[in-house]
């Protein structure tokens, strides 16, 4: 046996590792660790030369023949390969993809996203990969933007809670087991408050609106030991992220102490030159790039030359590259890239990717997300026409989305425009579409189902809308599936206008004049604006993208098989040009609204409707006033006073009633998803604490005041839904 040097000797530390193998490194080779390049062009070449450390969206035996060969060039130093696995591993045909996180967020359940995440590892390391660009911290707050299906909501607190789990899902107790994957938290920061919804442009925030509501959910990663940090593609006051120190260096690793490392977005530092008009070169944005804290760079081809180049011209400095080379080195050593190797084990893909205990827990995870926006029949409101009653005979279903695969799975899964891995798609059979799913319970009900898809989404072809009129008038009731498909959702496909495209609309009030009961179910990215809907439909039912059991799950709620639980974590606007809604408004003069319109959302956050009712009452306070340091037991009495059992999401939001500087008038602190059976009552406890109380002051720091504070208890962000208590915090 060959001796060992100190670097591959798995008994020593990582330091010690890393310290000796850079000690070994050429300032090229350091630089080309530097690099994550898109796998798709010339990877062996740059392998080879070593001008690469990373690769994103390749997948398969070609990772496995590059890692080879990597092992076999200089050092061999292994690589590292990426990818973007959102809502399962979307890009391998057959993965189990899972609802989106959008969709997800609406079970307020964090043991569903930690559940994901390690599915989603375990099949991501069979196939060859290592790390997922995920979780999104985003906060959506503009429904125009095309990525706000990626994203957990609009809530800071609920944002770092299920990001948290799924960070949890992904990397185990630590990237050293060999079941764990990297997981990577983006777009650091800000991205989504992108001015007008448009991918990308200028995001106007102050630092405190910052550190009040965008950086908390990032905050709570570093505190998950989420291992690496994505930049985020704008500027914030005229700074790009990519190269923002304040934000990179001084806030994630000196004050939240990040150990982890940072990649930047997609060839972000190349376009602070061609679309920012930042630097008059490529060349120029590197050495800001690295000394803002980047460790590795996504996609900016250029990047290697110009790297070695300013470092040659004595404008780039040494220190930077190694410091930045030597976080992505031990990086490599802990996930245990030099030892267990990490070959993915190709032979168990079969087994193992899309494996019947994979796809198990899809269904509980749909049926949980599912959101019941409305049971109220316009005509009759005391009538509910859901769960559909055994009498029903004769359905129609209809609309675009009711057996449209790509549209159910959503983003960042075949058909969606990022990768280009578009191989295929996943078995039809692996997807059940509420085409399938109403089809399995009709049968078995001797229910008769008439099919007509009615329209489509993205052309204004009518031509097919008499037919499905028709059905309609001769059933029992009619099932119309809508929402938007992936042409009209994601990066760079953000919206001027949120409505149901195409012939939707037309397919919607040509079965509505028929008379016949209708039962709206969306399948769509995000919120649309839909006040016709809400007006007219006799039941909604909001599903998002699903995930690959969806239709399952949609029947099941239809037929009464299952009880919606879910509550919306984004607020539905009911004209694009109301935004923003979101709950966590700044109380303003004249009413915060436009002259002609309402203020309030269509739907608000938190809300959601379930076929049993719950009561609240007897919110009580252990103490009416606090000194400085302590905390509160807030309780509430929440009764199952329906026909059925049911998990209700007690929601306890906060107002510091008069604070110096402008505060929300509503701040989610806390919730809890109980499940009661019918009339049972529960005692709900919350503790809020000291920290609770503050809020962001104008240096950046937290401040707590004295005075008056009001907690609001309920089943959504709603006024009428809340109960309210007052406490002081004592001036002493
Ligand atoms: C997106 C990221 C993604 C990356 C790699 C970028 O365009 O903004 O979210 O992780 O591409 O696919």
């Amino acid at each position: 046996m060959p001796e060992l040097l100190p670097y591959q000797d798995r008994e020593l530390s990582v330091e010690r590792r890393t310290e000796d193998l850079m000690s070994r490194m050429t300032v090229e080779e350091m630089v080309g660790q530097l690099v994550q390049a898109d796998g798709r062009k010339q990877a062996a070449e740059q392998v080879r030369d070593g001008r690469v450390g990373s690769f994103l969206h390749i997948l398969g035996p070609t990772t496995l023949e590059l890692q080879k060969l990597a092992e076999k060039t200089g050092l061999g130093i292994p690589l590292l390969f990426g990818i973007d696995a959102i809502h399962g591993h979307g890009f391998w045909e057959g993965a189990t993809v899972f609802p989106t996180q959008l969709s997800l967020s609406c079970s307020w359940n964090p043991e569903l996203l930690e559940v994901m995440g390690r599915i989603t590892a375990k099949e991501m390391l069979c196939t060859g990969l290592h790390w997922t660009f995920s979780p999104v911290l985003c906060l959506a707050r503009d429904m125009r933007w095309g990525r706000v299906g990626e994203t957990f909501g609009e809530d800071p607190h609920l944002l770092g809670v299920l990001g948290k789990a799924l960070v949890r899902g992904y990397q185990g107790n630590s990237i050293s087991d060999p079941d764990s994957v990297i997981a990577c938290a983006k777009h650091f920061a800000g991205y989504s408050e992108t001015v007008g919804g448009r991918d990308a442009s200028e995001a106007e925030l102050s630092e405190r609106k910052l550190r009040t509501y965008f950086l908390p959910p990032f905050h709570e990663m570093v505190k998950a030991g989420c291992k690496s940090f994505m930049t985020a593609y704008q500027c914030i006051d005229g700074v790009a992220c990519v190269v923002n120190r304040w934000l990179l260096t001084d806030v994630l690793r000196g004050e939240w102490g990040f150990q982890g490392f940072v990649v930047t977005d997609w060839n972000n530092v190349g376009r602070t030159h061609t679309e920012q008009g930042l630097y008059a070169s490529i060349e120029e944005a590197v050495p800001p790039s690295l000394r803002a804290g980047n460790d590795m760079i996504m996609v900016t081809p250029e990047f290697y030359d110009a790297a070695l180049s300013q470092l040659r011209k004595g404008k780039l400095a040494k220190e930077d590259v190694e410091l930045a080379c030597r976080r992505v080195l031990s990086h490599k050593f802990e996930f245990g890239l030099f030892d267990h190797k990490r070959y993915p084990p190709l032979n168990k893909v079969p087994e193992v990717v899309g494996s019947p205990q994979h796809r198990e827990p899809l269904l509980r995870c749909a049926l949980e997300s599912i959101v019941l926006l409305k049971n109220e029949r316009p005509e009759n409101a005391s009538k509910r026409i859901l769960p559909l009653s055994s009498n029903i005979r004769h359905l129609a279903l209809l609309g675009p989305n009711a057996d449209d695969i790509l549209a159910q799975l959503g983003d960042w899964s075949f058909g969606s425009g990022q990768a280009g891995l578009n191989t295929g798609g996943h078995p039809r059979h692996l997807v059940s579409t509420v085409r399938d799913g109403v089809r399995e319970k009709a049968r078995t009900r001797a229910i008769t189902v008439d099919y007509e898809r009615g329209c489509d989404v993205m052309s204004d072809d009518l031509s097919h809308i008499a037919r499905a009129a028709e059905l309609a008038a001769a059933c029992d009731v009619a099932i119309v599936v809508v929402g938007d498909v992936l042409a009209q959702i994601g990066e760079t496909r953000d919206r001027y206008e949120l409505d149901l495209t195409g012939g939707q609309m037309p397919l919607l009030e040509a079965v509505k004049k028929t008379g016949t009961p209708l039962v709206v179910v969306l399948i769509n990215s995000k919120p649309l604006c839909i006040p016709w809907v809400a007006e007219h439909a006799d039941a909604i039912i909001e599903a998002f993208n699903p995930g690959m059991r969806g239709g399952e799950a949609i029947a099941e709620i239809l037929f009464g098989e299952a009880n919606p639980m879910g509550k919306l974590t984004v607020s539905f606007p009911a004209a694009v040009g109301q935004q923003p809604v979101y709950y966590q408004q700044i109380p303003g003069w004249h009413g915060n609204k436009h002259n002609n319109y309402t203020n309030k959302p269509l739907f608000a956050f938190g809300y959601g409707l379930s076929y049993t009712t719950y009561t609240s009452d007897r919110l009580e306070l252990s103490r009416r006033e606090l000194r400085r340091g302590e905390s509160v037991e807030v309780s509430v009495n929440v009764k199952n006073s329906g026909g059925r059992p049911g998990t209700e999401i007690v929601q306890l939001y906060l107002n510091d009633v008069f604070s110096s500087l402008s505060t929300p008038e509503k701040t989610l602190k806390a919730y809890q998803r109980v499940h009661l059976e019918r009339g049972q009552t529960e005692t709900v406890r919350f503790q809020l604490t000291p920290e609770d109380l503050s809020f962001i002051g104008r240096d950046g720091r937290p401040l707590t005041e004295p005075g008056e504070f009001e907690v609001m208890v309920g089943s959504s962000s709603r006024d009428e839904d809340l109960l309210r208590a007052r406490f002081t915090l004592l001036d002493e």
